[in-house]
């Protein structure tokens, strides 16, 4: 294949303009000129550099996406270096403060907030779409009691592509807008539904008069009361924390949505593949993972010994570190402010000693000073969910809960996007030339 773009190719002197990059082969003296745009340079104009016309042409190697923009997006705005997080533009610190969920939702999705008319339809919409058809609680059923809470949330999210066949239209705006309502209502029923299944306790349908994060909390901790009122500072606090999760651009699942939605496959089936990313320990399963470890830690006395396996490589410290940040994650400190309010209502985690710990002598050891290695969103985010009581291995299905919309919102973005295609990366293939099949008896 030829390069897309009108690179232009110089044997000779090149001239030297602001905006490209002159590349010179030492294998063959040929200077290159490469146009440079927001700071890019395409992969595919590379391919022009050829030792000769037999040869493919050069390629970029870059395992784990280390230094490669996959799309160009309107949705999520990261610097890591200084710390900051937008969507669309707003800081977070102001979206977790001024905002509800579902304002910043629809914000995510469709590149604005809301007004007061379209918030009433835009919630009208959602909450029109909580309950789940019959059927899926008999697929829940069938789960084993002690089953993972995300890996009944993957399934059943996969299975919703079964009960809505025509998501497939992918082309029809009004079809996606379906998706989006269907999603965004029924994550929360099918978390605490995976919840009640997992205790033995009868699913507790949707109660259309209260909000997105009240009527999660009804659904998961309703027991015999005619109507459940979750304590307001709790529904808040649960509230903001679907906001700091909603996107956070070219993650590890928001790539894997993008990836498989790419092959045009029906969303249902993208956003399981892109809660099974999520569920991996280190993306959205470290929360989890992180209250293991506080457990595993026990007291505040035992945390020097701790650090110092984590820096002889015996594990890492869960919640540290993230590939972006390289200062702070701005919603380590929303949420470590939340904590106190939540802490406040539900007493005191006794295991905050422990982390606040924890972050103080890592944040003063070179080991992790040099490594510029912080609290993520994950490090505080699982003490408030365990104060509120819920357990550990629904944590991950929380974050998935709030990420519904990124991942709506980065397919949508990516399917209208008339430069991307089926993702199909290449490879080095480093393995043996072509060889003969022996025959098994000739087999050592
Ligand atoms: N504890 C100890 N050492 C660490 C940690 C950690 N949590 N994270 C990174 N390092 C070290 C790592 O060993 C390496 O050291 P060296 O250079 O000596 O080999 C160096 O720091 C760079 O690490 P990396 O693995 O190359 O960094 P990465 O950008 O590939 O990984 C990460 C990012 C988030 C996967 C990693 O920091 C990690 O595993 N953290 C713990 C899991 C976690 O909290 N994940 C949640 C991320 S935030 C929520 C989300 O968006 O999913």
């Amino acid at each position: 294949m030829e390069p897309t773009t009108e690179t232009k190719q110089a044997t000779s002197k090149v001239t030297t303009k602001l905006d490209t990059l002159t590349i010179t082969d030492n294998r063959t003296g040929k200077a290159y000129e490469i146009p440079i745009e927001n700071g890019t340079v395409k992969a595919i104009d590379l391919r022009q550099i050829k030792t000769d016309a037999e040869d493919f042409g050069i390629m970029t190697y870059d395992p784990a996406f280390m230094n490669t923009a996959s799309c160009k997006s309107n949705i999520t705005f990261i610097d890591g270096d200084k710390g900051i997080l937008r969507y669309r533009g707003y800081p977070i610190e102001q979206l977790a403060e001024r905002c509800t969920y579902l304002e910043v939702a629809h914000l995510v999705i469709f590149g604005e907030l809301p007004n007061k008319m379209q918030l009433e339809e835009w919630t009208k919409n959602i909450t029109f779409h909580t309950f789940v058809h019959e059927n899926i609680k008999k697929f829940m059923d069938g789960f084993h009691y002690d089953a993972h809470p995300m890996g009944m949330f993957v399934s059943t999210v996969a299975a919703l592509s079964t009960f809505y066949p025509t998501a497939k239209q992918i082309d029809d705006p009004e079809e996606r807008k379906m998706t989006i309502y269907r999603l965004i209502g029924k994550v929360p029923t099918l978390a605490a539904f995976a919840y009640r299944h997992s205790i033995g306790m009868p699913y507790v349908y949707p109660d259309n008069d209260l909000g997105y994060a009240a009527n999660f909390l009804s659904m998961m901790f309703k027991v015999a009361e005619m109507k459940f009122e979750a304590n307001p500072i709790l529904a808040k606090a649960l509230d903001v924390l679907f906001i700091l999760h909603a996107d956070h651009e070219q993650n590890c699942s928001a790539n894997a949505m993008r990836s498989i939605g790419s092959s045009h496959v029906d969303p249902y089936s993208a956003m399981a593949g892109a809660a099974a990313a999520l569920y991996g320990p280190l993306h959205g399963g470290a929360n989890e993972e992180v209250l293991r470890m506080l457990d595993l830690i026990g007291s505040k006395d035992k945390v020097p010994a701790f650090i110092k396996e984590v820096k002889d490589g015996k594990g890492r410290l869960m919640g540290f570190g993230h590939r972006i940040y390289k200062n702070y994650d701005p919603r380590a400190s929303i949420i470590k402010k939340l904590a106190d309010q939540v802490f406040e209502v539900t007493g005191r985690n006794p295991k905050l000693d422990i982390a606040l710990e924890l972050e103080r002598i890592a944040l003063q050891d070179d080991y992790f000073v040099k490594r510029k290695l912080y609290p993520n969103v994950d490090f505080y985010s699982g003490l408030i969910y365990q104060a509120m009581k819920f357990p550990v291995d629904l944590f991950p299905v929380l974050f998935a809960i709030g990420r519904t919309s990124g991942w709506l919102s980065q397919w949508q973005e990516m399917l209208l996007d008339p430069e991307q295609k089926i993702a199909r990366p290449r490879q080095v293939y480093l393995g043996h030339d072509k060889r003969e099949v022996p025959m098994l008896s000739q087999r050592s």
